[in-house]
């Protein structure tokens, strides 16, 4: 699988970089073509000779050499890639691929790359444990990146714990996998709900929910990794749009139907992740209410049930919603698989810890017609890949 891919191979300045000697060595046994890119610092921990003899090619570090002005094209790196890794990755290159900050070649290269890309971290423990980093990490996964978990044991610094980058065994198997992910669900269209709705009141006031969207974008990024063709029908959130996604902006629950109508027809999956008002202001005041005396009451009326209509029109499609409960978990979530016609139902109760709103963690049951699948406290990007795996599941049947 490997023969004749063209990698690239970001080293970044960390302890972990003599490993990539190793890594590079694997991939070119395996007939891979391999592109080294090192930032400056990396050049401190392992030789440019090293890596170009290894890698059969001069290694690059700079977006132009100083001698003679000829130009390292970002751009045409990234095009050229099959699959970008950087390893080992350290605190501070994941926190400019969050950012997106292009201060280097392997950086613009990494903001201009098509291509699947994978990250092996490496760094002590704490630095690892820093929320800032564990942040870096999770908008990173969310916008599609495969994250190369670091393995626990003996640090360079003589400190024990997680941090240790994984072995170039590891990172090989990984790239196999990255490459490999781009087809599992190629020539499939999904769709995707996410975000919370907004209903105005007048041109100021809106009704709305405490939705971020974090879960519904994590979903389109892992189903456009695998090769979805991916439309994202998003409301309100923060969020960027995750890499290879088409996304829809919508604003009401009336919006997101007539939206979510209009793409169904070509879709094989839709995943209904969206928190949708379920009512509306009856009437929406042009002009900018005005208080008195009195208290006042705003007459709201039902709002479409985007999901059951798309339930209603499935033929053979994949359909999954969500059941966001308080109390009573299981038999709502039932009763919401067979009103709407899913094919399974993910539960997320608010009773657990860490499977609140805005976070990057949450904590899932998959309910189907053959019983339910309990998971622990996970990120979202691995939620994601569970659900989307199911989803494969129920295609490989229909
Ligand atoms: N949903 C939808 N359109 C709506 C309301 C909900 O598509 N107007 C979808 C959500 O995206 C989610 C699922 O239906 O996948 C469950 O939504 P929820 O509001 O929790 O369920 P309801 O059926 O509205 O039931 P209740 O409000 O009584 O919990």
């Amino acid at each position: 699988m490997l023969k004749g891919k063209h990698i690239i191979i970001g080293i970044t300045g960390g302890i972990a970089a003599y490993k990539a000697a190793v890594l590079v060595r694997l991939l070119v046994r395996e007939g891979a073509e391999v592109q080294v890119l090192m930032t400056r610092a990396a050049k401190e921990f392992i030789t440019p000779l090293t890596m170009a003899t290894l890698s059969k090619r001069p290694i690059l570090v700079e977006n132009f050499n100083p001698e003679n002005g000829a130009w390292n094209s970002h751009i045409d790196l990234g095009c050229w890639a099959d699959a970008m890794v950087i390893a080992p990755a350290t605190a501070n290159t994941l926190a400019k691929m969050a950012c997106g900050i292009g201060d280097s070649l392997l950086l613009t290269t990494y903001l201009s790359a098509r291509c699947p890309i994978a990250v092996a971290p490496a760094m002590d423990l704490d630095m690892m444990a820093h929320q800032a980093t564990q942040q870096n990490l999770d908008t990173l996964k969310q916008r599609g990146v495969m994250i190369i978990e670091a393995e626990s044991g003996e640090l360079a610094s003589g400190l024990s714990g997680k941090g240790r980058m994984a072995e170039p065994e590891v990172i090989v198997e990984s790239i196999r996998q990255l490459l490999g992910r781009k087809q599992t669900l190629a020539g499939r269209r999904a769709m995707v709900t996410a975000g919370a709705t907004m209903e105005a009141i007048d041109p100021v006031r809106y009704i709305t929910n405490h939705s971020t969207g974090k879960m519904g974008y994590a979903i389109a990024a892992e189903l456009a990794a695998r090769g979805a063709e991916v439309r994202l029908v998003s409301g309100r959130t923060q969020l960027p749009c995750p890499k290879g996604v088409e996304r829809v902006d919508v604003v009401s629950a009336e919006d997101m139907f007539r939206a979510c109508c209009a793409e169904w027809d070509g879709a094989d999956i839709g995943v209904m992740c969206a928190a949708v008002a379920d009512y509306t202001p009856e009437q929406v005041s042009p002009t900018k209410i005005k208080k008195s005396d009195d208290d006042m009451c705003i007459r709201l009326r039902r709002t479409p049930d985007i999901a059951a209509e798309l339930g209603r029109r499935k033929e053979g499609r994949v359909l999954v919603g969500f059941a966001l409960e308080t109390d009573n978990e299981q038999v709502n979530a039932q009763q919401k698989l067979e009103r709407k016609n899913l094919d399974f139902v993910v539960l997320n109760s608010l009773r657990d810890k860490g499977a609140c709103f805005g976070g990057d963690t949450n904590k899932v049951c998959l309910i189907d017609r053959q019983g339910e699948q309990s998971f622990p406290l996970e990120s979202k990007a691995r939620v994601a890949e569970r659900i989307v795996d199911k989803i494969e599941e129920i295609l490989k049947t229909k």
